[in-house]
C-alpha cells in the first residue's frame, strides 16, 4: 500500500469515530494552517500475529525504520516501540501492546478468545474481530481500560497528533491550547494540560475522548469513549540542531488516560 493511500484511509476511519478531530482540523485549516502529523498511535496485544513488532512490519514495507529502545509502562502493563520515516514530515508510528501474561488470567483468556488474527494492513482501518459483548467490556474495563478500549475498537488508529512546530499562527503549545479551549474543546488535564517540558524536549497535550454510540455483540449499541486528538511540540536536545524525535514515557503514560471514562 502507498503511504498516501494509507494515511487517507487511516484519517477517514479515525475521523469517523473522533468527532473533535475533523472539527479542529477544519478550524486550523481556516486559519491557513497546513496540518502536519507528529505521530499516529496504535494499540494492540502481545499476541502472535498482531504483536507490535509484527504490526510495525507493515510500516517497514512502506519505508519506515524501527527505532531502538522500547518504552515501558509498567503501571499499565504496556510496552511500546516507534518507527520513523526518512521524510521528516511523515508522522512517526507509535505502537503499544498490552502484556497479557502480566494481566489478570480471566482478562487474558477473554482477549485471546477474540483477538485471533493474522496481521493484515486492513486491521488499521476497521475492528479486525467480531464485536465483543458489552458485559465483558464493562467487566474488564476496571482492570484495564486499554484492554477494553482495544477490544471494542480494534487495532485502528488511537490518535493522530498535530505537529505544533509546523503551525505558523501559534507561538507555542499554550496559545494552541487556549485556542482549542476557546473553541469549546476539552483538554486532558491528567498530570496538567501540558505533558512534558522544554527540558524533556517534548511538550504534549490532547483533547479528551468523547462518548460515541458503538456496536457491541448481539447488535447492542452503547455509548463508550472513543479516540482523542493530540498535539506535540518538539525541541532540539541541548547542543544539537536536530529536534528530539523520541517519546517521554511519563508524558505518554498520562496521554493514554485521554480515553478514560470520567464522571
Ligand atoms: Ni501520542
Amino acid at each position: 500500500m502507498k503511504l498516501a493511500q494509507f494515511y487517507d484511509r487511516a484519517w477517514k476511519s479515525y475521523a469517523a469515530i473522533t468527532p473533535d478531530a475533523p472539527k479542529i482540523h477544519s478550524l486550523l485549516s481556516a486559519r491557513g494552517e497546513k496540518v502536519i502529523n507528529d505521530h499516529i498511535a496504535i494499540r494492540t496485544f502481545n499476541i502472535e500475529g498482531i504483536g507490535r513488532l509484527e504490526l510495525g512490519k507493515h510500516f517497514e514495507t512502506m519505508g519506515y525504520q524501527r527505532q531502538e529502545g522500547d518504552l515501558d509502562f509498567p503501571e499499565k502493563k504496556l510496552k511500546a516501540t516507534y518507527w520513523c520515516h526518512p521524510d521528516k514530515l511523515l508522522p512517526k508510528i507509535f505502537i503499544s501492546e498490552l502484556l497479557l501474561e502480566k494481566c489478570n488470567a480471566e482478562l487474558s483468556t477473554w482477549v485471546r478468545g477474540f483477538a485471533k488474527q493474522k496481521s493484515s494492513a486492513e486491521l488499521f482501518f476497521e475492528r479486525g474481530w467480531d464485536p465483543v459483548r458489552f458485559e465483558d467490556y464493562s467487566r474488564f474495563y476496571p482492570m484495564s481500560e486499554y484492554a477494553a478500549w482495544t477490544a471494542a475498537f480494534g487495532i485502528c488508529i488511537n490518535h493522530f497528533t498535530v505537529f505544533i512546530n509546523e503551525l505558523k499562527t501559534f507561538d507555542g503549545i499554550v496559545s494552541l491550547n487556549g485556542f482549542l479551549k476557546q473553541n469549546g474543546f476539552q483538554l486532558n488535564s491528567a498530570g496538567g494540560e501540558i505533558k512534558g517540558s522544554r527540558s524533556d524536549c517534548l511538550e504534549q497535550s490532547s483533547t479528551l475522548a468523547r462518548r460515541i454510540p458503538w456496536q457491541f455483540a448481539d447488535g447492542n449499541s452503547h455509548e463508550v469513549m472513543s479516540c482523542y486528538y493530540e498535539f506535540a511540540l518538539r525541541y532540539p536536545k541541548p547542543g544539537s540542531k536536530e529536534l528530539f524525535q523520541g517519546f517521554v514515557p511519563e508524558s505518554a503514560n498520562k496521554i493514554f488516560e485521554s480515553t478514560f471514562e470520567r464522571n
